[in-house]
């Protein structure tokens, strides 16, 4: 059944919280321990939904994977080249990214597949990760206009590639250099514009044997040596700065706001949200900066502020690919034009991106029009928007936190129907806002 949420603040934002684990990292921890002979630990695992259909299916494909009482995850892994053959269909709920890796993991081992999705994973396209990996050899059938269900029969050995991104796709760089891991020979990704660094950076953290080299015109090409044997790591899981950036939007727009959001991972690659929100006269302050398990991580510091809109550079979007929705909150209540460009691929996300915040902020009250690749919006110059409006998250996590977020800034409450697919990405969101000073209005389930 539905669950709808619609939260208000009484007054100033205040307090410190933590944000669950980042969701990328803790898709890979899980991944790479699999493929490790021994035993991993993770500490600060995300234990959203999308990250537990990751688990399962690496469950099902032989991995030990288990929670211990002290709140960290123990994986024991099969190496690479040892995952079975599962004994029914792996369900990846929402999870785009559980499915384009795993179909990954898949393709060069011996195992046969079926992937199924619920209905908005069903509707997103997988012929970017069907191309290369058919190349290597693995053959995949999907469901038509290449979406789940799917059904991948992997070859072992399978061929390494060398691969151009035709997407600035993280987990298509990803699915082919997990592929690639249990392939004879070098597998090469070159990615025009670097994407999430994440699976490099703990690739070579587990022994595997890659190289990264930037190129003068800002691509990069990945290179990975295959029939890798990775070794066990203790792993600590950074905060997810995907997630931080709810309560950080939250904080600078309710007026006399201090929060502080502790243990954020702040890798580049991940960071373009904070680096816009300060160009906007966002007050977003960095302490106690440190590197935790190969990735940077810092303490948020953030004050409500007067926000200027601007255009937002397409060359950010990588870095920020899923923050688009809250910053296209926080530039409905700033003063001035926001435009940002260049972003297509929001329209395969969870939901069409662009099109559920076009509808939903027009809804609310703010000024938006929908173009083919991005959104330009009129702000309301720090006053309250209208709200009131009852907004359709499409069982998409990030609709539904931006519009939770938006309705701290509207004159009446906003209604989300139903908060249920924010436990995909960040457990714990409603309580996170509530430290905070945010309340629940009481809502009737739709
Ligand atoms: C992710 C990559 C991004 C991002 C997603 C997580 C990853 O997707 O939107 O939430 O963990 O690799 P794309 O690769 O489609 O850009």
């Amino acid at each position: 059944m539905a669950d709808p949420l619609s939260l208000h603040a009484p007054r100033a934002l205040a307090g410190t919280v933590r944000v669950p684990g980042d969701k990328s990292i803790s898709h890979r921890a899980l991944m790479l321990a699999a493929l490790c002979i021994g035993e991993s630990r993770i500490e600060g695992l995300l234990e959203g939904e999308d990250v537990l259909a990751t688990a399962a299916a690496l469950r099902a494909m032989g991995a030990g994977i288990e929670r211990e009482t002290d709140g960290a995850w123990t994986v024991h892994g099969v190496g690479v080249g040892g995952l079975l053959q599962p004994a029914t269909h792996l369900d990846m709920g929402n999870s785009g990214t559980s499915t384009r890796l795993l179909i990954g993991l898949v393709a060069s081992h011996a195992v046969t597949a079926t992937f199924v999705g619920d209905a908005s994973l069903s509707r997103r396209p997988m012929r970017r990760v069907i191309e290369p990996l058919s190349r290597m050899g693995a053959d995949i059938r999907s469901s038509p206009g290449d979406r789940l269900p799917l059904l991948v029969r992997g070859l072992c050995p399978a061929v390494p590639i060398e691969y151009s991104l035709p997407v600035a796709s993280a987990q298509v760089k990803s699915a082919v250099l997990l592929a690639g891991l249990n392939t004879p020979g070098v597998t090469r990704v070159i990615e025009p514009v670097a994407t999430r660094d994440h699976s490099e950076r703990m690739l070579a953290g587990f022994g595997a044997a890659l190289t990264v080299e930037a190129q003068a015109d800002g691509s990069r090409v990945i290179e990975l040596r295959g029939e890798a044997e990775l070794r066990p790591q203790a792993i600590a899981v950074p905060g997810d700065p995907s997630s931080a950036a709810f309560p950080a939007v939250a904080a600078l727009l309710v007026p006399g706001s201090c929060v502080t959001i502790a243990n954020v991972g702040i890798n580049p690659t991940r960071a373009g949200l904070f680096a816009v929100l300060r160009e906007m006269g966002g007050s977003i302050g960095v302490t106690n900066e440190r590197v935790v398990g190969g990735e940077p991580v810092a303490d948020l510091v953030v004050h409500a502020s007067a926000l200027r809109g601007m255009e937002v550079p397409p060359a950010l979007a990588p870095s920020m690919i899923d923050e688009f929705p809250i910053l296209f909150i926080a530039a409905a209540l700033a003063t001035g034009r926001t435009v940002a460009r260049g972003l297509g691929e929001l329209r395969v996300k969870e939901s069409d991106r662009l099109a559920a915040m076009a509808r939903g902020l027009a809804a609310i009250g703010a000024r938006v029009e929908e173009l083919e690749d991005g959104l330009a919006i009129d702000g309301s110059g720090g006053k309250p928007l209208p709200g009131g409006a009852t907004i359709d998250a499409e069982l998409d996590h990030r609709i539904a936190m931006s519009f939770a977020v938006a309705s701290l800034a509207c004159a009446r409450a906003v209604t989300i129907d139903d908060a249920g697919p924010i436990a995909t990405s960040f457990p714990g969101f409603i309580a996170t806002m509530e430290t905070l000073g945010a309340e629940r209005v009481a809502t009737v389930p739709a």
